[in-house]
Order: C-alpha cells, then sequence, then structure tokens
C-alpha cells in the first residue's frame, strides 16, 4: 500500500511540476506567475479541487510520444471565493506554451459542462500559444468544442476571462463570447493576426503591445474590460469582481450585509448638478455617494467614457449601474457608449441584477462619422436591450434627458419601474437654445428675441413637472435623499415578475 500511495504522489509532483524549473523559471522572468500560483491567489485556501491531473496528450508525430507532461498544459477544477463555488481552468504555459491540445480541450468542456449543471460561473486564466501545432485539426476541433460551450453557457452561468499571456489566432473567440474580459498590463495580448502577419498584409508596422495589448483593448477597441498591473491585481480583482455575481441564471445574486444605513443622508448633492447648464460635473461622484460603502465595480473605465457602467450594492444587494457622465461629450450617445451600454444591461437581465440608471443625457451625438458609422443601428441595441430587459428598473433624471435618448435611458414608456427625478431635470424634446432656433427660425437675426424665447422656453420646458404631470416620472425627489428612495425602491421590486413573450430568440439590431 505504502508503495501504491508512493506512486501517487510521485505522479501528482510530476504534474505539478509542469514544464520544469527552467521554464517555470522563465516565465517568473516575465512577471508572470505560474498556473498554480494563480489559483492559489484566485482560490481560497485549500479550496482546490482538482480533475484530471494525469490526462495526457495522445500525439505521436513529431517526438511527442516521448514529452507528455500529466495534465497537458491546463489545470482544471473547482474552489470557492469567498466561501462560493467557481469551476475554473489555468493555462500552463510552461508545458509546450500553454497550447491546446485535444485532451486539453476535453479538460476546459469537462468543467464547463459541470458548472452549467451545478450552476457556478466559469474562471479562464488564459496563457497560451495558441493550437497545439503538433496536433493539428484535432487541436481546431478542441477549440469548437469550447467554442460551443462558451454559447450555451452564455447566461446560464458568468463567465470570465483573465487574458494572462498570449491569446491569438482563433483562440480570442472563446474569451471574446464570456461575459467579461480582464488583461494583465505589458504581459498579456490579444489579437486575430500578429503584428507579422499585419506587416504583409498591410504594410502597417505595429508592436505586439500596440496591436494587442492591454492598452489598446481597454480604451481604443473596446475588447477588455479591465486592465490589471499583474497577475496578483487582477486576480485580487476578480474575487472582487465575483462577489457580486450569483452562481447562475438560476438564482439572485449574493447578498453583502452592510454596515451603511439606507436612511443615509447626503447633503452634498444637493449643490452636484451646477446651476449652468452647460457644465459639467462628475456622474460619479452620485455612483460612489450612494451605493453601500462607496464600493463601485467599474467596467470598461476607459472605454467610451460618456457612459458609466458597473456593479455595486445597495441595501445589501447587487445592481448594474448605468449612468451618464457629463464629463465626456456631455453625456451624449454615441456608437462606443450605446454598444458597451447595451452589452452590460443585457448582461444583467440574464443574470437577475436589477439595473440602476442616472440620466443627464442631452441626445445622440450628432456627425457624419456617427451616421456613417451606423450609429441608427448602435443606439438601437441600447434601447433594445433596455426594453427588453425585465430586472427591476430604476431610474433617476439628474438633469438633462432630451429627445430620443430620453427614451432610451430605462424611460417609463419602455418598462422603467419606477422613474425619479431630481428638481434640476429638464425633459423636453430637446435643449431650449435648439429648440428656440427651430420654432423661431425667422428671429435667429435678432439676438433679443431668441433670448427672451429662449428663456420662455426654458421656464415651460426645462423641469421635471410636465414629465411628473403626465405619470412619466414617479416623483421629484430631493437629491440629498436619493440613496434612501433608491433602495426603497429596490426593496419594493424584489418580487417582480414579468416575462416577455415566448420566442426562440429576438433579433437584436447587431
Ligand atoms: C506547440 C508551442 C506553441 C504551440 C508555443 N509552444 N506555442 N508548442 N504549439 N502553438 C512552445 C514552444 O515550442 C516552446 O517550447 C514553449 O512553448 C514556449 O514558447 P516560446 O516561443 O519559447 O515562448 P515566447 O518566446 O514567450 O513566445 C510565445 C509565443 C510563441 C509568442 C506564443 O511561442 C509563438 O508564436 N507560438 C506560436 C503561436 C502560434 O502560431 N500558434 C498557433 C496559432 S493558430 P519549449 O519546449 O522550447 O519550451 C491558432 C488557431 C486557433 O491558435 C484556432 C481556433 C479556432
Amino acid at each position: 500500500m505504502q508503495e501504491i500511495l508512493r506512486r501517487l504522489e510521485e505522479k501528482r509532483a510530476a504534474a505539478r511540476a509542469g514544464g520544469g524549473a527552467r521554464r517555470v523559471q522563465t516565465q517568473h522572468d516575465k512577471g508572470k506567475l505560474t498556473a498554480r500560483e494563480r489559483l492559489e491567489v484566485l482560490l481560497d485556501e485549500d479550496s482546490f479541487e482538482e480533475w484530471d491531473m494525469f490526462v495526457e496528450h495522445r500525439c505521436s508525430d513529431f517526438g511527442m510520444t516521448e514529452q507528455r507532461v500529466p495534465g497537458d498544459g491546463v489545470v482544471t477544477g473547482h474552489g470557492t471565493v469567498n466561501g462560493r463555488p467557481i469551476f475554473v481552468f489555468s493555462q500552463d504555459f510552461t508545458v509546450f506554451g500553454g497550447s491546446l491540445s485535444e485532451p486539453h480541450a476535453e479538460k476546459i468542456c469537462k468543467i464547463m459542462d459541470k458548472a452549467m449543471l451545478v450552476g457556478a460561473p466559469v474562471v479562464g486564466l488564459n496563457d497560451s500559444g495558441g493550437a497545439r501545432i503538433q496536433e493539428g485539426v484535432a487541436s481546431l476541433a478542441g477549440y469548437a468544442e469550447v467554442f460551443q460551450r462558451n454559447v450555451l453557457a452564455s447566461g446560464v452561468v458568468p463567465q470570465i476571462s483573465l487574458i494572462m499571456g498570449p491569446c491569438a489566432g482563433g483562440a480570442v473567440y472563446s474569451p471574446a463570447m464570456t461575459d467579461f474580459i480582464f488583461m494583465v498590463e505589458d504581459s498579456s495580448y490579444m489579437f486575430v493576426t500578429g503584428p507579422d502577419v499585419v506587416k504583409t498584409v498591410t504594410h502597417e508596422e505595429v508592436t505586439l503591445e500596440e496591436l494587442g495589448g492591454a492598452g489598446t483593448h481597454t480604451t481604443k477597441s473596446g475588447v477588455a474590460d479591465r486592465a490589471f498591473e499583474n497577475d496578483v491585481e487582477a486576480l485580487l480583482e476578480t474575487r472582487r469582481f465575483i462577489d457580486f455575481l450569483p452562481g447562475s441564471n438560476r438564482e439572485p445574486p449574493p447578498l453583502r450585509p452592510t454596515e451603511d444605513p439606507i436612511e443615509r443622508e447626503e447633503p452634498s448633492l444637493d449643490t452636484l448638478v451646477p446651476s449652468d447648464p452647460a457644465k459639467p460635473y462628475d456622474m460619479k461622484e452620485l455612483i460612489e455617494k450612494v451605493v453601500d460603502e462607496g464600493d463601485f465595480f467599474e467596467l470598461m473605465p476607459n472605454y467610451a467614457g460618456n457612459i458609466v457602467i458597473g456593479l455595486a450594492r445597495l441595501d445589501s444587494h447587487t445592481v448594474g449601474i448605468v449612468a451618464n457622465q457629463p464629463m465626456v461629450l456631455a453625456g451624449c450617445l454615441d456608437i462606443a457608449s450605446s454598444v458597451k451600454a447595451a452589452r452590460f444591461v443585457r448582461f444583467c437581465d440574464c443574470f437577475n441584477i436589477p439595473i440602476v440608471t442616472f440620466v443627464d443625457v442631452p441626445g445622440f451625438l450628432p456627425g457624419t462619422a456617427q451616421e456613417y458609422g451606423g450609429i441608427i443601428k448602435h443606439g438601437a441595441k441600447l434601447l433594445f436591450a433596455f426594453a427588453e430587459a425585465t430586472v427591476p428598473k430604476v431610474t433617476l433624471i439628474t438633469r438633462k434627458a432630451y429627445g430620443g435618448a430620453y427614451d432610451v435611458m430605462s424611460s417609463k414608456h419602455i418598462r422603467g419601474d419606477v422613474n425619479y427625478a431630481w428638481p434640476t431635470a429638464e425633459i423636453a424634446v430637446m435643449g431650449p437654445k435648439g429648440a428656440v432656433e427651430i420654432i423661431f427660425r425667422q428671429d435667429i437675426g435678432d439676438a433679443e428675441k431668441i433670448e427672451k424665447r429662449t428663456e420662455e422656453y426654458r421656464a415651460a420646458f426645462a423641469n421635471p413637472f410636465i414629465a411628473a404631470s403626465r405619470g412619466f416620472i414617479d416623483d421629484v425627489i430631493m437629491p440629498h435623499g436619493t440613496r434612501r428612495r433608491l433602495c426603497r425602491a429596490l426593496a419594493l421590486l424584489r418580487g417582480k415578475e414579468l416575462e416577455n413573450p415566448w420566442k426562440k430568440h429576438d433579433n437584436l439590431p447587431l
């Protein structure tokens, strides 16, 4: 018996050694943790249960028979994050560069299948040279098996991808189909074709970092949701993020009891909106002042800053926040911000997360760039997402809610459940100046007349009371009492039941 136990320990040690000390050193020299070290940071202490540690590749070409490492370049299994189960795979770059073989893919598929069955998130730690070159099409088949599961799991269990090394070619499409992508600065990159191919085909000279680094994907392409300084920060922030999420679409998001009283008043909010309607203010200040303990996990903070999205809690319950940001492009909706927020609204709706929307929007961004880029179709995505969402929807208009953008931003008319406005709200077809220049076009040369008309229009329409008199706004509330009013609205809506008509699926304007 002792001998059998010793042999088991030996096999385990071989799997744990991965590609060996030299390759582990190279990994560390690049500032990266190994696959197993990453799991130690991500998961609660001693919670990891490894599966398929003894799986090996079945390839015999190119001298592969002699090169077998138990586990075959990916560590898979389940563990807990603050006591709640998650499934995880962590690619081991020290074994064939973390490249994906057929058995490597089967290991990932196994945990994905089980995650869907039991209802727990899947977190993928990606660090891979892509398809296992020695395997050819078997490896491509493996990728496709993973892709298929990404799609079936979408909306069933949360899927989070951490990019912690290379991720290139078709391999990027698995992370792209998960809910969130977090990258590590200076050590991760994602692209469909690398710099050499780009140079051959388009004659562009571009570095790895410029083409697909964390900076590119969190500011230019919008592919990644966050970038972190190093592996440890990325993993710890992923733990914090998971705390906001339900295990699956079959359960409500977790509760995290707070010491922050629901009744807490915030007098500084009474002066947040400047008296000059053209002056910006920071919408994030409002978010941080009303949510539990100011704890806001912002997503895509450096992309399409004219809209702010992220997760927070109100009265201990997770909420999704969508907010126009007057500091960037005056809070206008454009292509990038519409797509950014639409996907987030749909994520919240999939996973039973109520949506709180803060509105200060002067309209859609005008211009040929936007029209030629398809703002009609892309703006419609956000409208579609809000309108189809059946989770509780609470909306607060702080200042401008003009034109079509008023309708889009979770208005009463698209099933906003509780819609509030601050007394500073201006709900109208457009801003006073624009309106007067259309209605009184004949007076445009007469500055005094235009000024007078503008003031008349402002007095008549630039307020929340016309909308409130029609019931489009449920109440005009004091800014300092915002937290209490939002918490009460959400408590009321916890029993909400609403279903859309049966359909195979909708036809979102993609
Ligand atoms: C097998 C691979 C591998 C791969 C790397 N290795 N990529 N083995 N298949 N795809 C091995 C290397 O031979 C080496 O083995 C070890 O991993 C580390 O690789 P290095 O090149 O020394 O590391 P580094 O200098 O950091 O460069 C990393 C890299 C480079 C940029 C990822 O290895 C590389 O370009 N690899 C090939 C990438 C690629 O073309 N993949 C296929 C893409 S097509 P030793 O024994 O020396 O440690 C694809 C299609 C997916 O993925 C389609 C899905 C539908």
